[in-house]
């Protein structure tokens, strides 16, 4: 697995939200990206998953190559390609409310990855039992907590087999036992051999949990590098400011 942003810049309106953001991962890479509130995480996972595209930069995902300047490039480097390597965990789940747990899961996999239905279910009762929640598989999302809701929404990436996943503050709604729980779920995912982007507020989740970290501010990269010298010995006053602040 070969991923990279080169350069990546993206404007709302007048804004620039993301200024040449360059980043480099390695399978079973577990990234941290920390930033405050408004500094663009949100928006680079998007750009990164092709829910926003950026105005200019790359995307380097194993043999695919898309160059944002180039638009008539991003229709010969079929984005569908990259899309379906790189899952996506929102904040909010997105899951759908009017179809049950297993619909839910089924769905993607049997209209994107034209696997059959018989094989989605199976797959996805395997997966419900590893997240055990397979008692759940007739409910609906409603019924679930909080986590148990998180937990189909990974289950539901999973179920698109991505080389990457991204991660949008997957604890910001959680108690600290839940919190260790997604820990231990994306160590295990990164241990079976996927890369995962986290964006994160709670530093002590990252250092928990990430091997490499990026510091963005105001859309641009202040520290990128290995997660123990960026979460615990910050070079720039930047970043010593946000950790001593968060
Ligand atoms: N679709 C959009 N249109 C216009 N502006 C946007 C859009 N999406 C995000 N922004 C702006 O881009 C900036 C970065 O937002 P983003 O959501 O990426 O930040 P974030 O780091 O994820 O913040 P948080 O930690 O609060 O989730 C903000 O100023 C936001 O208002
Ligand atoms: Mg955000």
């Amino acid at each position: 697995m070969k991923f990279e942003l080169q350069n990546i810049n993206k404007t709302f309106g007048e804004t620039q939200i993301l200024k040449n953001i360059s980043l480099q991962v390695d399978r079973r890479d577990i990234v941290a990206l920390i930033g405050k509130s408004g500094s663009g995480k949100s928006t680079l996972l998007k750009c990164i998953n092709l829910l926003e595209i950026p105005d200019s930069g790359c995307i380097i995902l194993d043999d695919t190559k898309i160059d944002f300047s180039n638009l008539q490039n991003i229709k010969s480097a079929n984005p569908t390609e990259i899309r379906k390597k790189i899952g996506m965990v929102f904040q909010q789940f997105h899951l759908w409310p009017h179809l049950t747990i297993l619909q839910n899961l089924i769905k993607a996999p049997i209209h994107v990855l034209k696997i059959t239905k018989e094989d989605a279910i199976i797959e996805a009762k395997i997966l419900l039992a590893k997240f055990g929640l397979l008692d759940k598989i007739n409910g609906y999302p409603a019924e679930l907590s909080g986590g148990g809701q998180q937990r189909i929404a990974i289950a539901r990436t999973l179920m698109m087999h991505p080389e990457i996943i991204l991660f949008d503050e997957p604890t910001s709604a959680l108690d600290p036992i839940m919190t260790q729980e997604v820990s231990k779920i994306i160590k295990n995912l990164a241990s079976d051999g996927m890369t995962v982007i986290v964006s994160t507020h709670e530093i002590h989740f990252a250092r928990d949990v990430a091997n490499r970290a990026i510091f963005i501010e105001h859309g641009e990269v202040v520290e990128n590098g290995y997660a123990h010298d960026i979460l615990f010995h910050p070079k720039t006053q930047k970043l010593q400011n946000f950790l001593t602040n968060v």
